[in-house]
C-alpha cells in the first residue's frame, strides 16, 4: 500500500490507475479510525478496482472551542487497518499544502445545512464541503464513501455533487455501532466510565422512536418526545437537538407519509455525539 503527503504523487497514481482502465474509490477520513471508518473502506473496495484514503484532520471545519487541538490521531494503526481493509493508497497532506497562502475558494451549500449541526456549528459544513471538493479534486475518484452517522454531511456533499456536475457516484454507509448501540465515533475515546454507559441511550431512544412508528404513530412530536424520554433519567446526558427531517432536503418534517430521519446531537459531559435513525415502514 502506497502512503504519500504528496498531492503531486497522489494525483499521478490515480491519474496512472484510471488511464489502465481502473476505477477509484476514495474514502476522505479525519484518522483516529474505528471499525466504521474500516467498514466505508470495505465498502469502497467492493465498489471500485483501487481504494484511496485520505486522513486530513481539516482545521476549517471546527469552530471556536472545539476540539480541533486535541482530535486523535493515530497514523500508524490507521495505516495498518485501511490496508487490511482493502486500501490501496493512504494520502495524508499537510495542512499548508492543502491551503496555501492565497487560498481563497469556498463551497457553500445552502438549505441543507442550516439547521441540525450547521445551526449549532456555525460554518462547519462550509468546511466540510470545501475540504471535499479539494480532495475530489486532487484525487478525482469514481466514487466516494460517506457515512450515513453524519446525514447531514452526505446530504449536503450529495448535493454539492450534483449541483457542480463533478460526476462523483456518493455511496451511503450505514452506521457501525458498538454492541450496546452506541454509534461509532472516534470521539467516544472522550467518554467517561459513566458517560460511556449513559450513551447507549442514544440509540435506545431512536429505536423507542422506531418502535412506536411501527406501532401506527405519525405525529413526528410524538417521535421526537419518546426519544427524549428515553434520556430523561440519564444525568450526564443532554439532547442538544431532536430533530425529525426529510432525509434529502434536512427540512423539518411534522406528520411522516413516507419516512424520515430521526436526527439527534447529545451532549455527554463535555463530548458531543451525534446519532439519527431512518424511520420507515418495514419492506
Ligand atoms: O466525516 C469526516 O470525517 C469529515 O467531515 C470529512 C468528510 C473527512 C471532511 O473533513
Amino acid at each position: 500500500m502506497i502512503v504519500t503527503d504528496s498531492e503531486q504523487r497522489i494525483s499521478d497514481i490515480c491519474a496512472e490507475w484510471r488511464e489502465d482502465g481502473l476505477t477509484v474509490g476514495f474514502v476522505p477520513t479525519m484518522g483516529a479510525f474505528h471499525r466504521g471508518h474500516l467498514s466505508l473502506v470495505e465498502t469502497a473496495a467492493v465498489a471500485s478496482d483501487r481504494v484511496v484514503v485520505s486522513i486530513f484532520i481539516n482545521p476549517t471545519q471546527f469552530g471556536a472551542g472545539e476540539d480541533l487541538d486535541k482530535y486523535p490521531s493515530t497514523l500508524e494503526e490507521d495505516c495498518a487497518s485501511a490496508e487490511s481493509a482493502g486500501a490501496s493508497a493512504v494520502f495524508i497532506p499537510q495542512t499548508d499544502a492543502i491551503y496555501p497562502a492565497g487560498f481563497s475558494t469556498g463551497v457553500a451549500v445552502s438549505g441543507i445545512t442550516q439547521g441540525l449541526c450547521g445551526a449549532v456549528r456555525p460554518g462547519h459544513f462550509d468546511g466540510v464541503t470545501t475540504i471535499c471538493a479539494v480532495l475530489f479534486g486532487i484525487v478525482r475518484p469514481d466514487l466516494a464513501v460517506f457515512g450515513m452517522k453524519d446525514a447531514q454531511q452526505l446530504a449536503a456533499i450529495r448535493r454539492m455533487v450534483s449541483d457542480l456536475r463533478m460526476g462523483i457516484e456518493i455511496v451511503a454507509a450505514p452506521i457501525v455501532r458498538e454492541p450496546d448501540g452506541l454509534a461509532m465515533s472516534s470521539r467516544n475515546r472522550y467518554l467517561s466510565a459513566e458517560e460511556r454507559e449513559q450513551s447507549s441511550l442514544i440509540s435506545r431512544g431512536l429505536e423507542a422512536a422506531l418502535s412506536l412508528f411501527r406501532a401506527g404513530e405519525r405525529d413526528c412530536e410524538v417521535l421526537r418526545n419518546a426519544f427524549l424520554m428515553t434520556l430523561k433519567d440519564a444525568s450526564v446526558l443532554r439532547a442538544q437537538y431532536v430533530e425529525t427531517v426529510d432525509p434529502d432536503t434536512m427540512l423539518r418534517v411534522e406528520t411522516i407519509d413516507d419516512r424520515v430521519l430521526l436526527a439527534v446531537a447529545v451532549f455527554a459531559g463535555k463530548t458531543r455525539l451525534i446519532d439519527n435513525i431512518l424511520i420507515k415502514s418495514e419492506v
